[in-house]
């Protein structure tokens, strides 16, 4: 990353709000997607029913989709601990908020909450062996410095016969493409991983992922705002799609004509809009 360009996580109140902007342009709602692909996920999972099943869950934001896996389990569990784990205060309190109604609905559900970092976590939590049923981490992996570090942190929270399952851009997809392109182009690969990368780390681990499964999704954006230099929203999701603050103000000029070049030869023209087709992935496997 050249001198001046900055991360979009630095400034945590920027980042969501760039979230927040994207993820307004999507043409579908993406978790009822997402909660299909749980219950595909969750078919083959059977744990002792008498027992207190254990989840684990990084990164969750609002908590959006950590309640959708919680209500799956919830259902099918008479007793379940919820381990959060999430840096951003604002954005807890918020999946606090739907935890209060959750445990209403569902007596049996318990939280505990951790504000702070996964590595940090980690570095509380030393244990030899997994306790976990499933470890989650939805989008969140990629914004830890030392990501291969964490993943293999989170694969030995697992407890044998449990699942990790890791929420990615989808590595063939338009905004893994984009990714790919842009960590070439800039030389840093800070926060631009994609499901590839994810597969290719656990293969160094000999973890098998479960790859027999349909466990990818589209959903179609909305970014023409990008391509007017004059709209702020426009350059905020550009800054999210490349996860650099100031893209446009700080980038080298080439790199700005490359990504903008990249974006318009492959985002779909309709109705004089641009859509962008990305895929998000969960990249899962069993532990032994
Ligand atoms: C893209 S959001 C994903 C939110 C939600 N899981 C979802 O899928 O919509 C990434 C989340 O990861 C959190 N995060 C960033 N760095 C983290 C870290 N080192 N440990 C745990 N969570 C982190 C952010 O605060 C944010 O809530």
């Amino acid at each position: 990353m050249t001198s001046n360009m900055r991360s979009i996580y630095e400034d945590v109140n920027y980042y969501f709000k760039s979230l927040g902007l994207f993820l307004s342009r999507a043409k579908t709602c993406i978790n009822d997607l997402g909660n299909r692909q749980w219950l595909e996920l969750l078919t083959d999972l059977s744990f002792d029913a008498d027992k207190e099943i254990r989840l684990l869950t990084i990164g969750t934001g609002k908590g959006d989709r950590d309640c959708l896996l919680i209500q799956h389990l919830s259902k099918r569990y008479n007793k379940l601990h919820v381990t959060v784990v999430e840096p951003a205060k604002r954005q807890l309190d918020e999946f606090k908020n739907k935890a209060a109604k959750i445990t209403e609905d569902f007596p049996g559900v318990s939280f505990e909450w951790h504000v702070k970092m996964f590595e940090d976590y980690q570095n509380d939590h030393k244990k030899p062996d997994g306790t976990f049923h499933i470890v989650f981490a939805g989008h969140s992996l990629i914004y830890m410095k030392n990501w291969e570090s964490a993943l293999d942190g989170m694969y030995n929270h697992v407890q044998p016969g449990g699942m990790l399952a890791v929420t990615v851009v989808h590595g063939q997809g338009f905004q893994g493409r984009l990714r790919k392109m842009y960590r070439d182009l800039e030389g840093c690969s800070l926060h631009l991983q994609t499901s590839d990368d994810v597969k290719r780390h656990l293969k160094t681990k000999n973890i098998e992922h479960l790859n027999e499964k349909e466990l990818s999704r589209e959903v179609d954006f909305d970014i023409s705002d990008v391509f007017d230099e004059s709209s702020d929203d426009g350059n905020v999701l550009l800054d999210f799609l490349v996860l650099r603050s100031q893209f446009r103000k700080t980038a080298p000029p080439d790199h700005q004509a490359k990504v903008l070049k990249f974006l318009r030869d492959n985002s779909v023209k309709e109705n004089g809009r641009h859509w962008l087709h990305s895929g998000e992935e969960h990249v899962a496997a069993r532990r032994l």
